[in-house]
């Protein structure tokens, strides 16, 4: 039922993220309101600087498991390792940016920037220039004394990932973090963030609902089942970079879109609960691996091929 793909990483290559057999529950409102298994059997290897797309359903855990690799939350069993360290709560080498962008009001977007450098009483020169410069990259050079609530719904975007930037994250955490936006910030956004990981490397996990933006940004696509989530299917993304928006009316592009769909689509025709028969199969045109409930790669060749 599991067909794993070759890790191609050496010995002396350490995941970014190894997610090892997770199971997370929630506690009912109640003593007798039965617990919410969130997440079980869970397993996902990212290599480092990969872009990795962690795409399905509403409630599968994609939040669940973010919020586990950020810190917020801890595995009821299972690992969660995060360059080779199992990850006991928040910290700066984990960078995470959600829905709504997380700024402070009452600080200016340049002292929003600084947050992170202030709390770790390492606000000298080199982090101010680095804030300036960020705020550069960012486009928001002009904004760096305004308020939140004077820029616009991509502005503070922009200057949320530069508050986020400016700790040099080795992982970037990003949780639908373009999902309110409109169609066309979303795109400037999107290629923004495709021009910083071409750049930097950064590894990311990436949550989506969209299989158009999974598939425009990611080397790999998780696609997960519900009830408790699993990985369904990992989906190489072999398309070339650097990738623009107007690769996705290529054919290629849309027959990779149609294997992601059809992915989720099985998992939706399983119903909720058994995925165990792990039958929603590739249509040979391109890799669709494992599929079950514990697949776990490092590919390192989808983050190294992928320039
Ligand atoms: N703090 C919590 N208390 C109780 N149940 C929770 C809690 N957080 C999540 N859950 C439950 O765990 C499951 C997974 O939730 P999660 O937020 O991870 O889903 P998701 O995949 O991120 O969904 P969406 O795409 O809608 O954001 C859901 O059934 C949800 O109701
Ligand atoms: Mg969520």
């Amino acid at each position: 039922m599991t067909v794993p793909q070759q890790a191609e990483a050496g010995p002396t290559t350490r995941p970014a993220v190894e997610i090892v057999g997770v199971r997370k529950q929630f506690a009912g409102r109640s003593r007798r309101a039965p617990g919410r298994l969130a997440l079980d059997g869970f397993d996902l290897t990212v290599a480092p600087g990969e872009f990795l797309c962690l795409l399905g359903p509403s409630g599968c855990g994609k939040s669940t498991l973010l919020n586990m690799l950020a810190g917020f939350s801890r595995p009821d069993a299972g690992q969660v390792l995060a360059d080779g360290q199992p990850v006991t709560g928040p910290g700066p080498d984990r960078g995470v940016l959600f829905q709504t962008p997380m700024l402070f009001p009452w600080l200016t977007t340049l002292d929003n920037v600084l947050y992170g450098p202030r709390a770790r009483h390492q606000l000298d020169a080199e982090a101010r220039a680095r804030a300036v410069e960020l705020l550069g990259t960012v486009g928001l050079a002009d904004a760096r004394e305004a308020y939140p609530h004077e820029l616009s719904g991509g502005m503070r975007h922009r200057a949320a990932f530069a508050r986020v930037l400016v700790n040099r994250p080795r992982l970037l955490l990003m949780d639908e973090p373009f999902g309110a936006l409109d169609a066309i910030t979303r795109v400037a956004m999107q290629r923004f963030l495709l021009d910083l990981w071409q750049r930097e490397r950064t590894t990311i996990v990436f949550v989506t609902h969209d299989v158009e933006e999974a598939a425009l940004l990611g080397d790999r696509v998780c696609v997960m089942s519900g009830s408790p989530g699993r990985t369904r299917a990992i989906i190489d993304v072999d398309l070339p970079r650097p990738r623009s928006i107007a690769d996705t009316e290529t054919l290629e592009f849309v027959r990779l879109k149609r294997r992601i769909r059809e992915a989720l689509e099985a998992e939706h025709h399983d119903g909720d609960g058994d995925d165990g028969d792990g039958g929603d199969g590739g249509d040979g045109a391109g890799r669709v691996a494992g599929v079950g409930p514990a697949v776990g790669h490092a590919d390192r060749s989808a983050g190294e091929g992928a320039h």
